[in-house]
């Protein structure tokens, strides 16, 4: 377990601090639709079998999927409702192709996060939330930013701000509140609790009245479901701070926390983050509502001193936070004091032939040790390629560029999807 304080020593070995200058630019996306993936993709490198031993399986079974021949093709391609009926029909060598869950345990959750713009947070949720559902969990993704660059790679463009991380908090203090005054009126002990009062402006919203499923869409993907955001969801940050003046007493960091705890646990496995840059009153939502802290960070000098100065700023606001907790706190389902069962720095946009970058990553190790991810996920033209609304490189059909180069990427992005669940499922245990 890790607390503020280990942030805090953490950021304590390195020093330094820097700021760049975000550059964007901005253009959404149509429908997305969800390709089929080929037996070569299915066997190799999905289920991780000989092509010829799923090639004789599906012969020998012809009630299994068979999934569909292209008019220009030998090879099968395969829908990932396909791929996950096959997964919980298929055994090989009698072993299940199921991925590993603790048993009663409710999902995982990861915050992909860091305040430096362009780390490559919503590129590795991006890819973590494919790669994970391509191995047969089944995640439900919460933009936290209102750049939606998530929202947006996920297909969503047009979102109502009410059903945003933004809405979540807005029903979080009309439900906090109405909580803390009944309890107030229900004292027998006759000190008088403050009643807070929430103007009718906010009340008549309704969005105290909006149910958990509201807030959760379907994406192409049919294992993924998103929390999105939208460019008006910005003003969050603004509301929130007027929201803590009507009700002090109101743990608005908890707010999605609270809101996650009523989903069942079986609902999904994974839950996963992607934060914007900014240490902000939705970030310390997702920070808070984490069990594991992913940071990305790229490979220049730069990057490495505004994840110093990342880590630091975020001890101190959870440090600050610590002081807010005492014996009537509701944790829900998450324990206090706010603890991460593990921390990870990732280094992305890494190309192994710069001398620099290598240097940086033997920085890293050297500064936070074993947090830091043994795979950096590395530059490539793949994702670079795919513009600011990207496309993972799991979406991209691999006929459509070099075999190489796709192969590369996907390579890549596989080994550190392969460490962050070795580390997931063993945090996993631990919740
Ligand atoms: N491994 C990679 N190879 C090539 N390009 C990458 C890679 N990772 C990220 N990029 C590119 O870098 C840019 C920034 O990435 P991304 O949007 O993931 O960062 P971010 O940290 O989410 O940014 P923000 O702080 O604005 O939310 C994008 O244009 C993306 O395509
Ligand atoms: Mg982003």
């Amino acid at each position: 377990m890790f607390t503020h304080e280990d942030l805090a020593r953490l950021q304590s070995q390195s020093l330094k601090m820097q700021s760049w200058i975000r550059q964007q630019t901005f253009s959404p996306e149509s429908t997305k639709k969800l390709r089929r993936f080929s037996s070569w993709e299915v066997s190799e490198l999905i289920f991780r079998i000989n092509q010829s031993t799923f090639r004789g399986r599906l012969s020998a079974e012809p009630n299994l999927p068979g999934g569909e021949v292209e008019p220009d093709g030998r090879q099968r391609w395969f829908s990932l409702e396909e791929i996950n009926e096959l997964r919980r029909r298929m055994k090989v060598n009698r072993k299940s192709l199921m991925p590993p869950r603790p048993f009663g345990k409710r999902a995982l959750r990861a915050a992909v996060a860091n305040f430096k713009g362009g780390a490559g947070k919503s590129t590795v949720a991006l890819h973590l939330a494919h790669a994970a559902a391509l191995d047969g969990y089944r995640i439900l993704v919460v933009d936290f930013d209102p750049q939606a660059t998530l929202s947006h790679s996920m297909g969503l463009t047009d979102v109502a701000e009410d059903y945003t991380v933004w809405g979540i908090m807005a029903r979080d203090l009309i439900r906090e509140t109405d909580r803390m005054n009944e309890v107030a009126s229900g004292a027998a002990s006759g000190t008088t609790l403050p009643r807070r009062k929430i103007p009718a402006s906010i009340r008549d919203m309704g969005l105290g009245d909006l149910r958990v499923s509201d807030f959760i869409k379907p994406t192409a993907w049919s294992t993924i479901d998103i929390i999105p955001s939208c460019a008006n969801a910005a003003f969050v940050e603004f509301a929130s701070a007027q929201y803590r003046h009507l009700n002090p007493e109101w743990s608005f960091f908890a707010a999605v926390s609270r809101y996650l705890d009523n989903l069942s646990d079986d609902d999904y496995d994974l839950i996963i983050f992607d934060c914007p840059p900014a240490i902000g009153y939705q970030s310390m939502n997702a920070v808070f509502a984490a069990d594991m802290l992913y940071i990305p960070s790229g490979p220049g000098y730069w990057e490495y001193d505004s994840t110093t100065s990342f880590i630091g700023q975020l001890a101190e606001a959870l440090e600050d936070l610590s002081h807010g907790f005492d014996a009537t706190f509701p944790a829900g389902k998450i324990s206090l004091p706010k603890a991460f069962v593990d921390i990870r720095f990732l280094m992305t946009r890494f190309e192994p032939g710069n001398e620099l970058h290598r240097a940086m990553f033997e920085a890293f190790k050297k500064v936070f040790g074993e947090h830091v991810a043994e795979h950096p996920v590395e530059m490539t033209r793949a994702v670079e390629q795919s513009g600011r609304f990207l496309s993972s490189v799991y979406e991209i059909d691999y006929r459509e560029m070099t075999r190489e180069t796709w192969r590369r990427a996907r390579a890549s992005f596989d080994r550190a999807y392969d460490e962050f669940k070795s580390h997931a499922v063993e945090a996993w245990e631990k919740i």
